[in-house]
């Protein structure tokens, strides 16, 4: 199993660039197959889950073709099936973004259960009373495999329960082409549904109110290639911002939308960094001791459950006690187990941990129990006295594009070390 070995307390500084976002592209990439034409998506970000999209894009019959590391072309005049196989679509959650995308084309789709990081159960029951709302019929589910089909597509009115990520995208996705007007009540903000909204729009499809909680979507009989860039990740620039923290250092933050980083901005200020605002990039530097302060993740414009690990390992550091209210996830407190053997005391009830403050972590051997809990435990090292080991990289590798060379660039003692090598070693 390959490892990072880090060994910590070095002060980061220097300056880091962000790359495309990982929820945005995710996204985008699926609704792809919406064109039936070629589209250019330029600031991809190089990481797992953008292979995988690919991947399925290929298996669904679309031309893909690399033009270099962050740009991609893809031709969906050439799809030959509207099912999605086991093998890949088990590998990301976001596979499920193909439902949307080729029931909204095609009228038929059928795809697995996604796989994905685990922090409880994540049901899909909005997505699917969003398809069968716009006239779709869903049939119990076979094989694990979700079947969608309708003769016609019919735009309507959907009220999400509870404001979801996936189902608001799911549902633009399916209704682009319907017939008539789709108003989503109850939307999802985050900055990667108006990403997505824009890319459709730039395609020819007609979304306004993206961004806000009532999406509506007129459907529209054909779409167009298009050329889109997409927007910077507001979690891994977050996760560099709270390394400056971590390790009192002096880090810019480059290719960033600062607005979409205001939530974490204001947590990091509370905790008594200084933090400068440019255009495109943030400077985050931290001499002093931090200060407790107390967390609810929410919804955007709240702050983010996927910085949530990250905060809580700063939490460990500052001075004070501080509490932890996790609004969106129903067990994502995992990666606490983990931290305890670095020596951090939190104290898990449900939804809530309390965590203490002015603990001194130490190096350890440690996992990823997901993706941001390895972005969590690469932060706990960094600041740790001592070397530790982290396992179980490829959660953290899923969502974070060259994240030792970017940390090396900006002073980290940090080295990926392959299976091959630590058995060579070992011999
Ligand atoms: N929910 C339901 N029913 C549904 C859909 C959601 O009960 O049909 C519940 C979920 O169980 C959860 C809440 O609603 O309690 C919010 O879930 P949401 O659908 O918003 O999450 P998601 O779309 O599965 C995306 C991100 C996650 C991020 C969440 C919340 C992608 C690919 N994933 O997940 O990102 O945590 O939104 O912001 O966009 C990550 O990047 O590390 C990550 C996990």
């Amino acid at each position: 199993m390959d490892k990072y070995i880090i060994r910590g307390e070095n002060r980061l500084h220097g300056t880091v660039d962000i790359s495309g976002a990982k929820n945005a592209v995710v996204a985008i990439l699926p609704a792809t197959v919406l064109a039936g034409d070629v589209c250019r998506i330029e600031n991809i970000p190089n990481i797992a889950d953008v292979n995988t999209a690919l991947e399925i894009l290929a298996e669904l019959g679309c031309g893909v073709r690399r033009i270099d590391r962050h740009t991609v072309e893809i031709d969906s005049t050439t799809i030959v099936t509207q099912t999605v196989s086991h093998d890949l679509a088990k590998k990301m959650r976001a596979s499920y973004y193909f439902i949307g995308a080729l029931l909204g084309r095609f009228g038929r789709a059928r795809v697995p259960m996604p796989g994905g990081c685990y922090f409880g159960v994540r049901p899909i029951d909005q997505h699917l009373k969003g398809f069968a709302c716009l006239g779709a019929t869903v049939s119990p589910m076979k094989d694990g495999m979700i079947d969608a089909h309708a003769d016609k597509m019919v735009g309507s009115s959907v009220y999400l329960d509870m404001v979801s990520v996936g189902a608001t995208v799911n549902i633009m996705l399916a209704a682009v082409y319907a017939e008539g007007l789709t108003v989503i009540e109850n939307a999802a903000k985050e900055p990667h549904i108006v990403d997505l909204a824009n890319f459709l729009n730039s395609m020819g499809a007609d979304i306004r109110g993206a961004g806000t909680d009532v999406i509506k979507i007129r459907g529209v009989s054909r779409l167009y290639g298009t050329t889109y860039s997409i927007i910077p990740d507001q979690i891994e620039a977050g996760t560099y911002m709270a390394a400056a923290v971590a390790t009192h250092g002096d880090v810019t933050v480059r290719n960033v939308i600062p607005k979409h980083l205001e939530s974490i901005t204001a947590k990091l200020q509370e905790m008594g960094a200084t933090i400068e605002e440019f255009d495109e990039e943030i400077r985050v530097s931290c001499p002093d001791k931090t200060r407790h302060c107390n967390v609810k993740t929410m919804p955007h414009p709240g702050f983010p459950t996927d910085m949530q690990p990250q905060i809580a390992v700063l939490l460990t550091m500052a001075e004070g006690t501080s509490i932890i209210n996790e609004g969106v996830w129903e067990n994502r407190f995992r990666y606490v187990d983990e931290l305890r053997r670095m020596g951090a005391e939190i104290q898990v009830d449900g939804k809530l941990a309390v965590v203490q403050g002015d603990s001194q972590l130490t190096g350890a051997p440690v996992k990823a129990m997901d993706l941001r809990a390895g972005a969590a435990m690469v932060l706990a090292a960094l600041a740790a006295k001592g070397v530790t080991e982290i396992e179980e990289i490829q959660f953290i590798e899923r969502g974070y594009e060259d994240l030792v060379e970017k940390l090396r660039g900006l002073g980290a003692d940090i080295r990926r070390v392959t299976e091959e090598e630590l058995v060579i070693k070992q011999a």
